[in-house]
């Protein structure tokens, strides 16, 4: 088998949402990778996998989530000359992501740098079950019917994300990276009539999990891990 790299996506929180493929792909991989912000600090993704499946072990890598561009390329560009060490010792290299890889991860970061590096190495991905997906299921939701779409987008720089969604009242949006601005997202919802049905989740899956109507988180912001699910406006069935 030659090395490669695989981005391997563990779910939102609750272990037996990480799929048997990924457990396959884990258990394949001759060294596993978890994101951690100290090397003292157990990643969330790294607490899935010991929970999943506790024979895998996780070997830290620090990525510091800080607004500091350039020490956050550091923590990548180190990332990857580690990934990269493991790769020429001729090992299949597996990194969990918390969700999907393919969606807000820091993998595809990971992976440009390693094939920068080391351009022959093949790298793949195993999909993950995603945050919203657990709060629609967990929260009893239809996120889409019929020809409705969807909206999926980042509230990291503030609630104003959501005036393009809310112009069209026949999507569902979901917010992530929203938890410090939940109050105002749901007075952004509530002004524009699409407080009905709207959830959100907080530690999904994890210790600590709350779900709850949007209409009910107005008064604190809610904790990093946290999204919101607004399905669309529709008629009452008659
Ligand atoms: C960096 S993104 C990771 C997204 C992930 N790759 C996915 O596919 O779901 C982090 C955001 O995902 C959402 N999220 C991920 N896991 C979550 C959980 N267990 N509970 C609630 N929200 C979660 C939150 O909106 C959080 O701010």
């Amino acid at each position: 088998m030659r090395p490669s790299l695989v981005g391997v996506g563990v779910g939102p929180g609750d272990p037996e949402l990480l799929t048997l493929k990924a457990l396959a792909a884990l258990r394949g991989a001759d060294r596993v990778f978890g994101p951690t912000m100290a090397v003292d600090a157990v990643g969330r993704a790294e607490s899935i996998v010991r929970q999943a499946a506790p024979d895998v072990v996780v070997e830290r890598l620090v990525f510091a989530i800080v607004r500091d561009d350039g020490a956050r390329r550091a923590a990548h560009e180190q990332a990857a000359d580690r990934v990269v060490a493991c790769l020429e010792e001729g090992e299949r290299v597996a990194f969990v992501t918390l969700g999907d890889p393919n969606v807000y991860s820091t993998f595809h970061h990971l992976a440009a740098l390693v094939q920068r590096r080391r351009p022959q190495t093949p790298v793949e991905t195993v999909p993950g079950i995603m945050a919203f997906q657990a709060l629609a299921s967990t929260s009893g939701t239809v996120v889409l019917d019929g020809s409705e779409r969807l909206h999926l987008v980042s509230a990291v720089d503030g609630p104003e994300v959501l005036e393009v969604p809310l112009a069209d009242p026949e999507a569902a949006i979901v917010v992530y990276k929203g938890g410090r601005h939940l109050p105002a997202l749901a007075a952004r919802l509530d002004a524009a009539g699409r407080l009905e049905g709207a959830v959100f989740g907080e530690l999904l899956g994890l210790p600590g999990e709350q779900v709850g109507p949007v209409a009910d988180a107005t008064s604190s912001p809610a904790a990093y891990l946290a999204c919101v699910l607004v399905p669309p406006r529709r008629e009452a069935p008659s």
